[in-house]
């Protein structure tokens, strides 16, 4: 007869919260701190999840639904939930990294989206999830950016997501973790003292026989067996001449099929966007971390989706941590979210169940909004479903306001 360990931690968890508690106890402090990640002070990083909290609801007491509808569609493909995977490189959390992410979405019915920067390649995430978006920075020169598109179109791929709004910004206040060229006898020594206090950690990688090799299969060059170090992708993008809106107009060209741009906080740059042709943007500042100062994204969201929101998909990230963040996004004009962090946690909390988890999570938070809301579909969020606080919105880059 087998004995259960009865001091064994029962896997699920309850909130996003308590996954990000279990990561850092699980992670080494470096690979904790990495997804952390953030920006100078951290102005950003805070008011992304702070200008969701300043949002509020006015429930109903009866007459609640029955039934509440949340399936929706983001470029062409019906998700169960407005919510898909934000690509995030993630280097070193999980052995399974990105494809138990892609298994865990498609598992929940929603689209995985796979960074250029990620551990594992378009090929495998697409054969794991095949409602895969493939994410590009602008890096390279265009023969290679052309490249990268061909390979991620015969991958599969459904839809391109180019971020352009890397700002290069170094340095934050609570310091940056130490992160190895590659992963050498060198590099282990060095790491050793934070890995041995993160048995658990160490034991997954062992026992999937992979150490995490730091290196971005992505941006493999043709007949390359393994991309480039995640330092060699990082200089090769820090030396690209920055992309002008000519170059978004090619790129969305080039790839020819549904295309998001991610990155907006500005009116005037998403009906530019517009004009260039994308098929969707995300009002995003890339989760706090580019240039600090930039309003929590929030508060971007509905000047933007008031002026674009009929010609091009309106996508949010930044700062979702919850189901009733959700629904605060599509009530303020958001199609659909895009999450990071918070599949971040569920995956070094728990692997490919975690981030199960955390779609649970938020379908379960946004479905008790809705039926405190009294609605029966996330159709019928509008700002009104919201106590808004005067001041909260900051429409930038409009004539009337003082950022233009
Ligand atoms: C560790 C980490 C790595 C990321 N890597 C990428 C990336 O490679 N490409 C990209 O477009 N965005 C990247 N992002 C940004 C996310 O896609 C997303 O915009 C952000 O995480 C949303 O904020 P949230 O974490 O508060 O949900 C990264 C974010 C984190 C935290």
């Amino acid at each position: 007869m087998k004995i259960e360990n009865p001091w064994k931690q029962n896997p699920w968890f309850e909130s996003v919260a308590v996954a990000q508690r279990r990561a850092q106890k699980r992670l080494p402090a470096s690979v904790y701190g990495a997804l952390v990640a953030g920006s100078e002070r951290g102005q950003t990083i805070h008011d992304n999840e702070a200008a969701f909290k300043a949002l509020g609801f006015a429930p109903h007491v009866a007459g609640h639904k029955p039934e509440r509808a949340m399936n929706t569609s983001v470029l062409g493909i019906d998700v169960s939930l407005p919510v898909i995977v934000s690509p995030t490189g993630v280097q070193a959390v999980h052995p399974d990294g990105e494809v138990a992410v892609a298994r865990a979405a498609a598992a929940r019915g929603t689209i995985m989206g796979l960074s250029n920067f990620a551990s594992r390649s378009i090929e495998e995430v697409a054969e794991a999830n095949p409602n895969t978006f493939f994410q590009m920075y602008w890096t390279g020169d265009r023969d290679v950016m052309i490249q990268r598109m061909e390979r991620a179109r015969r991958a599969g791929a459904k839809a391109l997501i180019a971020t352009l709004d890397w700002s290069f910004s170094m340095g934050r206040d609570w310091g940056s973790p130490e992160i190895p060229e590659k992963v050498d006898i060198k590099a282990a020594v060095r790491m050793a003292p934070e890995v041995i206090r993160r048995p658990g950690w160490l034991w997954r990688f062992a026992k999937s026989g992979a150490i995490p090799d730091l290196t971005a299969p992505n941006l493999a060059g043709p007949g390359e067996a393994k991309g480039p170090t995640f330092f060699g992708a990082y200089y090769e993008w820090m030396n690209t001449p920055p992309p002008t809106w000519e170059d978004v107009e090619w790129m969305v060209r080039e790839w020819g099929g549904p295309f998001m741009l991610k990155g907006v906080c500005r009116v005037d740059d998403a009906k530019r966007a517009v004009d260039a042709g994308v098929s969707a943007i995300s009002v995003s500042n890339h989760g706090g971390n580019n240039l600090d100062g930039t309003p929590g994204i929030i508060r971007c969201l509905n000047p933007i989706a008031d002026a674009v929101g009929d010609e091009v998909e309106v996508l949010l990230d930044g700062g979702i941590r919850r189901g009733s963040d959700v629904v605060k996004a599509v009530a303020l004009g958001a199609r659909a979210v895009m999450i990071g962090r918070a599949y971040l946690w569920g995956l070094a909390a728990n692997g490919q169940a975690g981030v199960e988890n955390v779609f649970d999570i938020l379908r379960s938070g946004i479905d008790s909004a809705l039926l405190g809301l009294g609605l029966d579909s996330i159709d019928q969020l509008r700002p009104e479903s919201l106590i808004i606080p005067d001041d909260f919105y900051r429409a930038l880059g409009v004539p009337e306001s003082v950022t233009k």
